[in-house]
């Protein structure tokens, strides 16, 4: 295990990885991520939760096969330059997602009553994304699967009532494919004290 980093770096500095190299991953690795994964709350605490670990090159090749029917990302001229490397950096992982190491495709069980699935799985996907940080490894959110849903589970034998809601590439990021400090927008203008619109004030700690 590689050494530990502080929770606060992780958050701080998690960012989409989406270029890998091609080295393997350990499972000791990957074993860590899902125990990451499944302390995550989820509604009633139902864990409905199940995640397929895809290394198989010959599964990977298939899903990438069908990334290639998909649509493409559009990248438009009135995009900004961040926008637009985005976009790009996205389409690349996708006409190489066959190359990635290992995939992990987060599911969800949709049962009856139950509303928002989304918000039991995502926080666990979250806790793959920060625990890929801590381990070194690098990771972003894709739901892009969602295009060829009932094929991708036609293959891989994914039952009836279970939705598939993200797949994460995992791989050892390539040589420039950087971690953060991410840039967000400020939290003056996004976060409020009381009231909305009312922007939170930094208290310095020890003032009250
Ligand atoms: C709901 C959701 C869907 C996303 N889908 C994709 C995707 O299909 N492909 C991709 O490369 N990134 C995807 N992302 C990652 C975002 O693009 C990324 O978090 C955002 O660009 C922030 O960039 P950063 O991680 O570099 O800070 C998705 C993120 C979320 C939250």
């Amino acid at each position: 295990m590689p050494e530990r980093i502080d929770l606060f770096d992780a958050i701080d500095t998690q960012r989409g990885i989406r270029y890998f190299r091609p080295d393997p991953v350990p499972d000791e690795l990957i074993t860590r991520l899902l125990q990451a994964a499944i302390k995550a709350p989820s509604g009633g605490i139902r864990q409905g939760w199940s995640f397929i670990v895809i290394r198989d090159q010959e599964t990977r090749r298939k899903i990438g096969a069908l990334y290639r029917t998909g649509t493409r990302f559009e990248i438009r001229p009135d995009m900004t330059s961040q926008e637009r490397r985005v976009y790009e950096a996205a389409q690349y992982l996708e006409d190489h997602i066959e190359d990635v190491p290992v995939l992990i495709l987060a599911c969800i069980q949709t049962d009856p009553g139950t509303t928002l699935p989304g918000s039991s799985i995502y926080p666990a996907v979250q806790n793959i994304l920060l625990a890929a940080r801590g381990l070194g490894l690098g990771s972003v959110l894709t739901t892009r699967q969602m295009r060829f849903e009932e094929e991708l589970k036609q293959m891989l034998n994914i039952p009836e009532g279970v939705a598939t809601a993200a797949l994460l590439p995992i791989g050892f990021p390539a040589e420039g494919a950087r971690y953060g400090p991410t840039r967000r927008r400020p939290l003056e203008e996004v976060a409020f004290s009381d009231r909305w619109g009312e922007s939170w004030q930094h208290q310095a700690s020890g003032q009250s």
